[in-house]
C-alpha cells in the first residue's frame, strides 16, 4: 500500500507540472506580443533615462544654472526687410539649458518690460532676427494671483525668446467670486486665442509653475504633450504615470479631436485626470519631455478661496468615457466681458457661470 502511493503522486504531480508549464507558455507568448513594444521602449528608457538617444546623460547640476536673460542681449534686428529674414534654425543658438529661478522681492511689471524690449502689445513676440517656424499661444487661467503672474512673466518671456518662437501670452481671468473652473477657462482661452491668430500650438499653463530648463521646448508634438514632468513639489519626479497637470500642450487638431477639456469640474482637482482619459479615449498617447528638461519650480501659496477641493471629482471621472463627447468645446458657453491688450499679456475676462449654469445665482 505504502509503496503504491509515491508513483501515483508522482504521476499527478507530473501532470500538474505539465499543465502549469503549458499555461505559463501561453501567458508568456501573449505577454510577449502585447508588451513587446512597451518593453523595448521601457528598456530604452532606462538606458537613455530622460535623454535623447545618442546624447550623453548629464545629471541636473543646479550650480551650473544661469540667468534666463543672459543671452538675450545678443538678439538684434538685422538691417533687412522682414520678408527677407531667413527661417530660424532648427535648434536655437540662444538655448543655454538650466535656468536659475529665484523670486526677487520688489519686481515690477515695468522692470520686466524694460528687460523685454521686443515684446509688443498683448504680450506678443516675433523673433527680430529670423522667421519663426513655430507659433505658440500660452494660456494661463487666472484669478487673484497677480504676484505669481509677475514672476511667471519675468521668466516666461525670455524663456520663449531663447527658443526663437513666435508667441503670445493670454491670461484668462474668471470674473466674480464663484467657484473656479480651470478646465473651462482653458477652453475659453483656446477659443479666444484662435480668433486672434492661427496658432499651431497651445500651452496650457498654471500661473505658479516656472520652467527651469530652456531645452523644454514650448512647441507641440505628434501627441498631446504633458510638459510638467518634474516639479520640485513632487521631488522632481512624475507623481503617477497618467499625470497630466500643471503644464500641457496640444495642437488645435489634437485639442478638437478630444473635444477640448471638460467644462464640468468646479473647484480644485480631477480635471487634469479627465483630460488624460480624453487623450486615451480619442485614440492618442501622451508625449513628454525628458525628466531633465521638464523641470518646474512651483511658487508656494496658500489655498485659494473659491477653489475648494471638488468633492464630485471622482464621480465625474468615473463617467468620462460616457460624457466626453457631450462636455467640451461643443458645449462651451461663456460671456466675454473684456479683452485688454496689456504690454506683457492679453487679459481676457470672462463670466463662465456656476455649476448650475450661466444664470447668475441671486
Ligand atoms: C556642478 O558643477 C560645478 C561647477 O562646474 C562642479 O564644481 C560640481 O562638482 C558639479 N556638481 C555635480 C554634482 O556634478
Ligand atoms: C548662451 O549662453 C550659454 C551659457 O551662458 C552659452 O554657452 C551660449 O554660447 C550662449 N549662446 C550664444 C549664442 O551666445
Ligand atoms: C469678491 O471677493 C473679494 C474679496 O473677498 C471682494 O473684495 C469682492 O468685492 C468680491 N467681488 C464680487 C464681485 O463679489
Ligand atoms: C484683467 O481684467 C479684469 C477686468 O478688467 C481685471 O479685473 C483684472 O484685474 C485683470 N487682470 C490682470 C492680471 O490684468
Amino acid at each position: 500500500m505504502i509503496s503504491a502511493l509515491p508513483p501515483a503522486m508522482l504521476q499527478s504531480r507530473g501532470r500538474y507540472l505539465l499543465l502549469f508549464l503549458g499555461v505559463q507558455l501561453v501567458v508568456m507568448a501573449l505577454l510577449y506580443r502585447e508588451g513587446y513594444r512597451k518593453r523595448v521602449a521601457y528598456f530604452l528608457g532606462i538606458f537613455y533615462k530622460g535623454g535623447t538617444p545618442g546624447g550623453l546623460v548629464t545629471p541636473h547640476n543646479a550650480s551650473l544654472s544661469g540667468d534666463v536673460y543672459a543671452n538675450l542681449s545678443l538678439i538684434a534686428r538685422p538691417p533687412l526687410p522682414p520678408e527677407e529674414l531667413p527661417y530660424c534654425p532648427e535648434t536655437s543658438p540662444f538655448l543655454a539649458g538650466p535656468i536659475r529661478v529665484t523670486f526677487p522681492p520688489g519686481l515690477t511689471l515695468e522692470d520686466i518690460l524694460r528687460k523685454n524690449p521686443y515684446v509688443t502689445k498683448g504680450g506678443r513676440y516675433l523673433p527680430p532676427d529670423c522667421d519663426a517656424t513655430h507659433k505658440t499661444a500660452v494660456i494661463i487661467p487666472h484669478r487673484n494671483r497677480e504676484q505669481h503672474l509677475k514672476y511667471l512673466l519675468y521668466y516666461l518671456h525670455p524663456f520663449l525668446q531663447r527658443q526663437q518662437l513666435s508667441y503670445g501670452i493670454y491670461i484668462i481671468h474668471q470674473a466674480e467670486n464663484y467657484t473656479f473652473n480651470r478646465a473651462k477657462l482653458l477652453n475659453v482661452g483656446f477659443k479666444e486665442a484662435m480668433k486672434d491668430d492661427d496658432w499651431d500650438c497651445m500651452f496650457f499653463h498654471d500661473v505658479d509653475l516656472i520652467p527651469e530648463d530652456d531645452r523644454n521646448l514650448y512647441i507641440c508634438d505628434r501627441f498631446p504633450k504633458h510638459a510638467a514632468v518634474a516639479m520640485d513639489k513632487f521631488g522632481y519626479k512624475l507623481p503617477y504615470k497618467t499625470y497630466f497637470g500643471g503644464v500641457s500642450a496640444l495642437s488645435p487638431e489634437q485639442y478638437m479631436k478630444m473635444n477640448g477639456f471638460p467644462n464640468s469640474y468646479w473647484g480644485w482637482g480631477g480635471e487634469d485626470d479627465d483630460i488624460a482619459v480624453r487623450v486615451a479615449l480619442s485614440g492618442m498617447l501622451i508625449s513628454r519631455p525628458s525628466i531633465q528638461h521638464g523641470r518646474y519650480r512651483m511658487i508656494k501659496h496658500g489655498h485659494d478661496k473659491g477653489n475648494e477641493q471638488n468633492p464630485k471629482r471622482f464621480n465625474l471621472l468615473a463617467k468620462t468615457r460616457r460624457t466626453w463627447k457631450q462636455d467640451g468645446m461643443n458645449t462651451l458657453e461663456y460671456q466675454l466681458l473684456a479683452k485688454e491688450l496689456h504690454p506683457l499679456y492679453t487679459n481676457i475676462t470672462v463670466f463662465i457661470g456656476t455649476e448650475k449654469g450661466m444664470r447668475r445665482p441671486t
